[in-house]
């Protein structure tokens, strides 16, 4: 399966995690591309090694925060410069600063954070597909399974906005069918930079060894016991390409919690 050079996909917190993996496996894939992150120096040195790759694609990169509505409505604005019709769209975020915090501890400043990180940011970009996209786009979104299972009293801010979130997109997926294709991704648990350090912050205040927590997360939390790859990525990608056009909105449980789920 390569696309050649018709085809655009924009990927969000692109130049680490998941989001980077995403973007390594659309640049496999032969999709040209638009990345979105905040550090520049970080999301250039991403670009050239998927340029490195991969030289026939065509790869630009916006900085800006998620958080902001002007740096995703520029995200949209560069990106037409390109082309007037994102194929995909892969939302990855990063984590509220806040967090890890106990209940009782958690500022207000930490839901304002959270909301417009998750909540805001997608609704804003759905809001630019919906305005000014030609066609229909195909969407992503990186969600997590602990929005469904009693998750973790030190990640409660992130769980309950992420729970919204859910609702935001199965209603703007029913109400804008013809402009957008929304697959919700509940993640399980990858050792990406922004898990380990959440790991190693949780462990810390549990005053317990991170890899213990990590040997709980695999062995309790996910049902196969593992944790995802590179290749989960890929097929993820695949997934997403290959989802019927008849899909509206549909939920894809990675791993992790399936055995709690309590839609
Ligand atoms: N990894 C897991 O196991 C897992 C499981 C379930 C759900 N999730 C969720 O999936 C998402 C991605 O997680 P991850 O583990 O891949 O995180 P990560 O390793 O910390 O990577 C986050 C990426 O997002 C960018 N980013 C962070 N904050 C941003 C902002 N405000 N605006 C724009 N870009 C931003 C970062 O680059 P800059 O810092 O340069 O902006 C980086 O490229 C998170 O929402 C996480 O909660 C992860």
């Amino acid at each position: 399966m390569t696309h050649g050079s018709s085809q655009w996909a924009i990927v969000t917190g692109a130049s680490k995690g998941l989001g980077y993996h995403t973007a390594k496996a659309l640049a496999e894939e032969g999709f040209n591309l638009v990345l979105f992150s905040r550090n520049k120096q970080r999301l250039a040195s991403t670009i050239d090694e998927l340029r490195s790759r991969k030289g026939e694609i065509t790869i630009i990169g916006v900085s800006g925060d998620l958080r902001n509505p002007e740096d995703i409505d520029r995200l949209f604005k560069e990106t037409y410069r390109y082309t007037d019709k994102v194929d995909y769209l892969f939302i990855s975020y990063g984590n509220p600063l806040c967090e890890p915090s106990k209940i009782p501890d958690v500022p207000w400043s930490c839901w304002l954070e959270a909301t417009s990180l998750y909540l805001a940011s997608t609704h804003r970009i759905l809001q630019n597909l919906i305005s000014s996209n030609n066609g229909r786009t195909r969407v992503l979104v990186y969600n997590s399974f602990t929005i469904t299972s009693p998750g973790h009293e030190l990640l409660t801010v992130a769980d309950a906005v992420r729970r919204g979130l859910s609702l935001l997109l199965k209603r703007t997926a029913y109400s804008y069918p013809l402009k957008l294709m929304i697959i919700e991704a509940r993640f399980g648990s990858m050792k990406t930079p922004g898990a380990i350090e959440t790991i190693r912050l949780v462990s810390r205040l549990q005053k317990i060894e991170p890899d213990e927590m990590w040997i709980i997360i695999r062995e309790k939390m996910t049902p196969l016991n593992r944790l995802a790859s590179y290749d989960d990525i890929l097929a993820l990608v695949k997934t997403v390409v290959s989802m019927p056009d008849y899909t509206v909105y549909t939920v894809l449980n990675i791993d992790g919690g399936s055995d709690s789920i309590v839609c």
